[in-house]
């Protein structure tokens, strides 16, 4: 039988407290696309919206999702409050604000009290929310594990290459060249 990814079923979600979060957790879209995944993108907001960000929350598992990744800045109750009605995965990330760089978010969503926990990535880490969320899902699909692999391939070969050239013309010439 055909897996859930191999069907483009979709299996996660990227909801943001608003759209000024969608540039940080682009990244998360496009490293989940890439590799094959359907993405449902949302913007939910847990205090201008706190009804709808419930009823998503509370639906998410039933239509078939199977990992969250929510995003917000300042006092950023979103992931925290989706978690809360959820027993699907949570992923946080926190989004920089101009006023304390990110610091409010950070702190606001990785500070969960136990039982309800999420799983805080960096402040705008939004690529290793896509790739924890993958990582997650490739626990129960063979093919989808084979591309996380090829991924941290081609990591490995990119810094081998820099190391390599690094070596060879040494560290002014290298300066002068990127
Ligand atoms: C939070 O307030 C959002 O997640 C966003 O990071 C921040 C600012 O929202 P906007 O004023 O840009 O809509 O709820």
């Amino acid at each position: 039988m055909p897996s859930a990814y191999a069907e483009k079923k979709t299996l996660v979600a990227v909801v943001m407290g608003s759209d000024s979060d969608l540039p940080s957790l682009e990244p998360a879209i496009k490293i989940l696309e890439d590799f094959g995944l359907k993405v449902e993108t949302r913007v939910l907001s847990a205090h201008r919206t706190p009804l709808r960000m419930i009823d998503f929350a509370q639906k998410a598992e039933g239509k078939g999702l199977k990992v969250i990744i929510a995003g917000a800045g300042g006092a950023a109750h979103l992931p925290g409050m989706v978690a809360s009605v959820t027993n699907l995965p949570v992923i946080g990330v926190p989004i920089t604000t101009k006023a304390l760089q990110g610091i409010d978010s950070l702190y606001s969503i990785v500070q969960m009290p136990g039982g309800i926990p999420v799983a805080t990535v960096a402040i705008n880490g939004g690529l290793n929310a896509g790739l924890l969320a993958a990582q997650i899902l490739s626990t129960s699909d063979e093919m989808l594990k084979l591309k996380i692999s090829k991924y941290r391939e081609s990591l490995h070969n990119q810094v081998t290459q820099k190391d390599k050239k690094l070596t060879e013309i040494g560290a002014a010439k290298y300066l002068r060249e990127i």
